[in-house]
């Protein structure tokens, strides 16, 4: 496959970057700065995501893109906006697109509150980016051109170990018996490949979570 990775300079992007590489497809990665590094193997393009039109033309002729893009604190609105031009140049390009996104909208089991609304897993300096991940989950809710899907992972997603398990939910936060809502960032880049590979939920939202 011919994947393209908007973000790859990113802790979620360059972990994806490598899996992807590794299982052997060809991968463009995106990234606004020329120094970013890189896993060794990729074509590097400098791009940005929040322009409809370059997320058109750079997504030509690959079978699916990535977006693993965060906006900086303080400007998580533009993380909406970059979403809405993913959208729109994944539409006009017709690539699939993979959406990492955030927890903020699935189900807590326990509460039936969203995440977003449950301070256990919500801590208020993360309520800015936390809503702005609930907007972005919107907007592709209401895409109807794109080939979409979007990646929810547990409230903590963070570098660790590629152990190689995790289990898949729709749109309820999996806990773990101890209490944990979490996954690495290494599995999360496999079950992305895994969903690239096999999709299995086009125009809808999964979540994954370590094993
Ligand atoms: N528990 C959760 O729900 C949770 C936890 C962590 C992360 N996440 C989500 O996972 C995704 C990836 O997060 P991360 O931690 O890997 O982020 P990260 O390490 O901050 O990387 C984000 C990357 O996006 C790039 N970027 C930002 N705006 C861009 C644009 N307009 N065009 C091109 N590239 C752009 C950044 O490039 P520059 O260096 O040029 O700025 C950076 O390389 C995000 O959607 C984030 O919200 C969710």
């Amino acid at each position: 496959m011919r994947v393209i990775i908007f973000g790859a300079g990113g802790g979620v992007g360059s972990r994806t970057a490598a899996e992807a590489l590794a299982r052997g497809h060809e991968v463009t990665a995106v990234v606004r700065r020329p120094d970013s590094e890189l896993p060794q193997g990729l074509a590097v393009v400098i791009g940005d995501a929040a322009d409809p039109d370059q997320v058109a033309r750079l997504s030509a002729g690959h079978d699916a893109a990535v977006s693993a893009v965060r906006a900086p604190t303080g400007r998580e609105q533009e993380q909406v906006e970059a979403t809405g031009a993913l959208l729109k140049g994944a539409a006009a390009s017709g690539v699939r697109l993979l959406i990492v996104g955030g927890a903020a909208t699935l189900r807590v089991p326990d509460s039936g509150r969203t995440v977003l609304e449950d301070p256990r897993y919500i801590a208020e300096e993360w309520r800015a980016v936390a809503e702005a991940s609930a907007a972005q989950h919107r907007l592709c809710e209401a895409e109807a051109e794109a080939d979409w899907t979007y990646l929810s992972p547990p409230a903590v997603l963070e570098p660790g170990e590629r152990t190689g398990r995790y289990r898949l939910g729709k749109d309820e936060l999996l806990v773990a018996e101890d209490g944990t809502a979490r996954i690495s960032m290494e599995d999360l880049a496999i079950a992305v490949l895994d969903e690239l590979e096999h999709p299995k939920h086009r125009r809808t939202r999964f979540t994954a979570a370590a094993a």
